[in-house]
């Protein structure tokens, strides 16, 4: 592993490991669990910004310093002192940055490593894959606060367990452990904790072994279909089914007829 090229700026709260195509991107705050403060919440914005203009890196894996926290929320003594306005605006923020992730070219893999509460939770739901160390615990407690979710926890967790599960989740604010979560589709793996880096990695680097648009093109057709009525969904998949056929699925397809690996 070496520090991430692209990225070469030093973090307070975030680290860079890349390897390959691949990067570890860690937050690190561990003496408060790793809760998303502002200045955090900024650098995690400019990180994203550097890892995407890296058309080599394939995939991102997200997780959390030390062996409790993925992210235990945002920072509510931070929330704690806004007004209407500010919370709004800190809303705003966090979405924007959650959605930059989640619409970037790589592909994202939160291996989550205990709690994701919160903030911590709606990042997890921005990834697009989710891995749980068994001693994971997600879940939406903002209504205990009397708050409500801000980075985008009440659209994506419906659209990912459904509305009844999410809407008990949210109302509640009740954590749910790794196997639930395995259970209810919240995430597609649960591992021992010391293997969670290394099932993360297995999969980002069987990711990004394969076509590099086509990835691309699946994560984002799957994505934005869920958003339309299905018919427009399969005409979106029509749309860029062509689009490999020149480049790189021209080189897979004679590849595969060619018995031998593609070079993208
Ligand atoms: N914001 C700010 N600080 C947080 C935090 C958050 N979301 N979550 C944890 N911390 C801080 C704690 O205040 C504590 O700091 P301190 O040592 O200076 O007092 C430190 O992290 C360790 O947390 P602690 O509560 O002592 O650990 P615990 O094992 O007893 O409990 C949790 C763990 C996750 C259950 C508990 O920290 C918690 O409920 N956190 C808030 C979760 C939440 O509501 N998130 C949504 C926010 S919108």
């Amino acid at each position: 592993m070496s520090n991430v090229d692209a990225a070469p700026r030093t973090y307070q709260y975030l680290t860079l490991e890349r390897d390959g195509a691949v990067c570890v991107l860690t937050l690190s705050r561990p003496e408060k669990l790793n809760a998303l403060n502002h200045a955090l919440l900024t650098e995690l914005d400019d990180a994203v910004t550097s890892l995407q203009a890296d058309r080599s890196l394939r995939v991102v894996i997200v997780t959390g310093a030390g062996e409790k926290a993925f992210v235990a929320g945002a920072d509510i003594g931070e929330l704690a002192v806004l007004d209407t306005r500010g919370a709004e605006a800190a809303s705003a923020f966090g979405s924007r940055v959650f959605r930059k992730l989640e619409t970037g070219p790589q592909t994202v893999i939160a291996a989550v490593n205990g709690f994701a509460l919160g903030g911590g939770c709606e990042l997890a739901l921005a990834c697009h894959i989710r891995l749980a160390a068994e001693n994971a615990k997600f879940g939406l407690p903002e209504v205990g606060l009397g708050i409500i979710p801000g980075y985008g926890g009440t659209q994506r967790l419906p659209r990912l367990v459904g509305l009844g599960v999410a809407s008990e989740m949210i109302a509640t604010g009740r954590m749910v452990g790794a196997e639930e979560a395995l259970r209810i589709g919240l995430v597609q793996k649960v591992v021992e904790p010391e293997a969670l880096l290394p099932a993360a990695t297995e999969i980002a680097r069987t990711i990004a072994a394969k076509g590099p648009l086509a990835v691309k093109l699946v994560k984002r057709v799957a994505r934005e279909g869920l958003l339309m009525d299905f018919e427009s969904g399969c005409a979106l998949e029509a749309q860029h089914f062509g689009d490999p056929f020149e480049g790189e699925g021209a080189e897979g397809m004679r590849a595969f007829l060619e018995k031998r690996p593609p070079k993208w």
